[in-house]
């Protein structure tokens, strides 16, 4: 076909599992069953759960992308899989469902890291722009702000000193009596009113560096929302779920920012689900004075395409991990070391 690698993506690292499907630059498909309404009743991801979930989810994906494309594995040029981080269950299932599919066909397989897949997700935009790169990864599980060399290396300038950014606005959702998961709720309920800045004081101002802190927040919104009676806290929610929402997204616009100004980034690109968030995009945005280069809402969350993205990568060079492969539970974004193979 001459239209670039066609490369598979299998993405398992936490409670999505997907497949993509890409072509060069071009998706042929993005599949993700969403494991959300297995972990509400918990309040959040149950590992054992989301293992068992992957088992039953994946061959039936499969199936369902090989249909829908008309492929057939052998039409493939290669498999890219989650190698980590994430959950362990989670992960091997994606790993061994990949290796399984690799061996069957006789195609080559690459592993690959899943915070420097979500912003792989960036490259399949019309007009993405090229590393060297700012980039910030913002998850349910992820706080990072990376020097992107490349797609694949990257150097960590800050990260989450506690919670994730996304678990800050599940829990502070949580707090606020709304279901799981929070950030789609809360950014919802936060619509309805103005920002108060009177409410939360902006993390660490005072410290160098691009860190993060989200845990000051949450404890600081949980007792404000004990102070108040239930009827009060009825008619404060909307006001203490905007104001919430605006402290955490100027934190993350401030590192970034400063981060920006200081290694010379004019560009940030950043994805991760909490991307999703409107008022977060608006004030990275508003600190990148070439702007702000975020995927559609749809692969800012955990995808195939974004996994297909960054492995075809490798894929093109020729490079296979093969049988050998294992999954790389604490596998950092800057970490090369955990990347080779162990065996
Ligand atoms: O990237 P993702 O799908 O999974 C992880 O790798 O963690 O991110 C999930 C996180 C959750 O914390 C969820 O509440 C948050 O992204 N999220 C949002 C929005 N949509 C998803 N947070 C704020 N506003 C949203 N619209
Ligand atoms: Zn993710």
């Amino acid at each position: 076909m001459g239209k670039g690698l066609l490369v598979a993506g299998i993405e398992s690292s936490c409670d999505e599992t997907a497949v993509g499907i890409l072509q060069g630059d071009e998706e042929l498909l993005s599949l993700v069953s969403s494991q959300e309404a297995q972990h509400a009743p918990y309040g959040g991801v149950v590992p054992e759960l989301a293992a068992r979930h992957h088992l039953e989810a994946l061959p039936l994906l499969w199936a369902d992308a090989m249909n829908r494309t008309g492929l057939k594995i052998g039409d493939l040029d290669g498999i890219a899989v989650t190698r980590g981080p994430g959950l362990a269950g989670a992960l091997l299932a994606g790993v061994a469902f990949a290796k399984g599919l690799a061996r069957a066909a006789g195609k080559p397989l690459v592993g690959v890291n899943h915070v420097l897949g979500h912003l792989a997700a960036v490259r399949l935009l019309p007009d993405a722009p090229q590393p060297p790169l700012l980039g910030l990864v913002v998850s349910g599980g992820h706080t990072e702000l990376l020097w992107l060399e490349s797609w694949e290396k990257a150097r960590l300038i800050g990260e989450t000193r506690d919670d994730a950014a996304g678990e800050a606005l599940d829990k502070g959702a949580r707090l606020l009596g709304l279901g799981y998961p929070g950030g789609p709720q809360l950014e919802a309920l936060a619509r309805g009113s103005k920002p108060s800045r009177r409410l939360f004081t902006l993390p660490l101002t005072k410290l160098p560096g691009y860190d993060y802190s989200f845990s000051g927040l949450k404890t600081a919104l949980m007792l404000k929302a004990r102070s108040l009676g239930q009827e009060e806290l009825l008619q404060a929610r909307a006001e203490l779920a905007a104001s919430y929402q605006d402290v955490v997204a100027r934190h993350l616009a401030r590192q970034a920012g400063r981060a920006a100004r200081e290694l010379g980034a004019r560009v940030l690109v950043a994805a991760g689900g909490v991307l999703a968030n409107e008022y977060l995009r608006e004030a990275l945005a508003e600190e990148m004075p070439g702007g702000l280069f975020v995927p559609p809402r749809r692969l800012c969350t955990d995808n195939g395409l974004m996994i297909a993205s960054l492995g075809a990568l490798r894929l093109a060079r020729g490079e296979d991990d093969g049988a050998g492969m294992t999954v790389a539970v604490n596998w950092r974004a800057d970490d090369r070391a955990e990347g080779l193979l162990e065996r």
